[in-house]
């Protein structure tokens, strides 16, 4: 009998282990997508990254406080943090990953979540977080040569040394990750920084050259990359051949993007999380040359090459440091694709960026996250981290505790959203039966405007049923009129009701009336607001 319910408690050990084993496969983050939206699954539900990205130098437990700091000031849900090849690797073959587990174990207490940036073999174009024994020895691990035979300052993508010795790094990351994060704090990684080539469209070496010269892969001749690169279908030959003018920044963009795709797939074999590359971006109004931005990274025309090269890499990234609206919007348009989610993982800190935020979460971006937030002196000033986060800080709290739902409206296509350009023209949004139209600027009686100084006015709208909506913004103007099926009917606001959601319920302080919509409807100040507007037809 004892002998019976010993081995019937050993039976019930194996099959718990095994249901808590399936469960964590479960929970893996991933990304999905569904008619062209995508979503960042963290313990399986659509998870919005609230990010914010710490310096360059700051991932050291010196610095930890003030980006911490920055963290809480700003409502962050995610720290994205960079790891260093050079001290994670500082002797060959010997790892060391107590930054890691300081990250880890500082990250959970502070209940967020980690993006690790894998600073190896490109930071910005350049080699420079490459081990000393790398550094040293430059006949190993060689530099791209430029077109006069110069060498510059970024690594060779064509180099068996590298490639190898990037690729063993990175798979040792991802392995003790796997072992020290069963709970997953670390939700996504980037692999490399801004790779490609300032300064030159390619290596010209003596062994790059020779590849030049050979056959264009096989990868990039099939008819749907070679019509997205806008080729003729059955177009063969060499590099020139097929890619003309372009050969040159095609060919590099292809080396790196190989090379990248095997260091992913390596660290992915160890441990399947979600890995992005992020890009510095062209011109994307201009179709400009790459010698006018950094050579081989995935910028928005070589993004098909990237998809071909580096099926291991699961998210091509805009850094987004443009001006002006019309390019802002049209990166993220460019990178939104059905086969790519939009993620920014890198902006401008300017308080005219947050803004973006709202256009990101519309088209169902996964996440958002300015560079540099915490105050990058050991002795910084907390009032100055806040004062500077306060664009990004004031929107980041009305998210917050809605982000699931975010994620999930964004993710099934229910949301909509106008930023304010410079012209600071009224921008309508059409919403089935009614359409709303948002006015930018001081105007909450009549229609004498008084335009924002700074165009940073900002809307979203969320279908939640015919006539019920969630509107969150600032700095605007909200009206409605019936449209489609209600055209010309009677209507009016059943409720505005001013509140926020908790635990996936809406909860209203009060319901705005009278002053606060009679004129044409409610007016958003410079704090963001959340609305919960139903109306009717008489
Ligand atoms: C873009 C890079 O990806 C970051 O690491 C940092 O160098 C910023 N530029 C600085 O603006």
């Amino acid at each position: 009998m004892k002998k019976n319910i010993l081995l019937w408690f050993v039976l019930l050990l194996l099959v718990a282990n095994k249901a808590i084993g399936q469960k964590n496969t479960y929970l893996m983050p991933r990304v999905i997508e569904k008619n062209g939206h995508h979503a960042l699954l963290v313990d399986g539900k659509p998870f919005l990254m609230l990010g914010g990205q710490a310096h360059n130098s700051s991932a050291w437990p010196g610095m930890l406080p003030q980006v911490w700091a920055a963290v809480e000031a700003m409502h962050a849900n995610t720290l994205e943090i960079p790891i260093y090849w050079e001290q994670v690797e500082a002797t060959q073959g010997k790892f060391d990953f107590s930054v890691i587990d300081t990250l880890l174990l500082q990250t959970r207490a502070h209940k967020v979540k980690l993006v690790l940036l894998w600073f190896a073999t490109w930071k910005n174009g350049s080699n420079h977080y490459m081990p000393h024994w790398m550094k040293n020895n430059a006949a190993k691990y060689p530099n791209v040569t430029n077109k006069k035979g110069q060498l510059i300052d970024s690594p060779s993508p064509n180099i068996e040394a590298t490639l190898e010795a990037d690729t063993r790094a990175f798979a040792a990351v991802m392995r003790y990750l796997k072992k020290a994060d069963p709970q997953h704090t670390v939700i996504m990684v980037q692999v490399e920084n801004e790779p490609g080539a300032w300064d030159t469209q390619r290596d010209y070496s003596p062994l790059a050259q020779k590849i030049f010269e050979g056959p264009v892969p096989a990868e990039l001749l099939k008819p749907e990359v070679l019509k997205a690169l806008k080729r003729p279908a059955n177009a063969t030959g060499t590099w020139k051949q097929v890619f003309e003018e372009r050969a040159d920044e095609y060919f590099h963009a292809w080396s790196v993007a190989r090379f990248i795709g095997k260091v992913a797939a390596a660290g992915k074999a160890e441990y399947a999380l979600p890995l992005y590359v992020n890009a510095a971006l062209r011109d994307p109004l201009t179709n400009p040359m790459a010698n006018s931005y950094e050579s081989g990274g995935p910028t928005d025309n070589v993004i098909p090459i990237y998809k071909a090269a580096a099926p291991a890499i699961d998210v091509l990234s805009p850094d987004i440091y443009l001006d002006g609206s019309e390019r802002i919007l049209k990166v993220i348009e460019l990178y939104d694709r059905p086969d790519n989610a939009l993620f920014v993982p890198e902006a401008s800190l300017a308080p005219h960026m947050a803004g973006y935020i709202y256009d990101v979460i519309a088209r169902g971006g996964i996440g958002f996250s300015p560079f540099g937030i915490d105050s990058n002196r050991p002795d910084g000033k907390k009032t100055e981290t806040v004062e500077r986060l306060a664009p990004f800080a004031q929107d980041y709290k009305v998210f917050a505790p809605m982000m699931r739902e975010l994620a999930q409206w964004g993710f099934d296509g229910k949301i909509k959203a106008v930023v304010e350009r410079e012209d600071n023209a009224a921008q309508t949004i059409d919403l089935g039966a009614w359409q709303a139209t948002v006015t930018f600027g001081s105007n909450w009686r009549g229609n004498d405007v008084t335009p924002n100084a700074k165009p940073n006015g900002r809307a979203m709208i969320i279908k939640l049923g015919e006539n019920n909506f969630i509107v969150i913004g600032a700095l605007c103007h909200v009206t409605f009129k019936p449209l489609g099926s209600n055209q010309g009917k009677v209507w009016q606001y059943l409720t505005v009701e001013e509140g926020q959601y908790e635990k996936g319920v809406f909860k209203p302080i009060r319901i705005l009336n009278g002053d606060e919509t009679d004129w044409g409807g409610p007016r958003l100040g410079s704090t963001p607001l959340v609305l919960q507007v139903t109306l009717s037809v008489r």
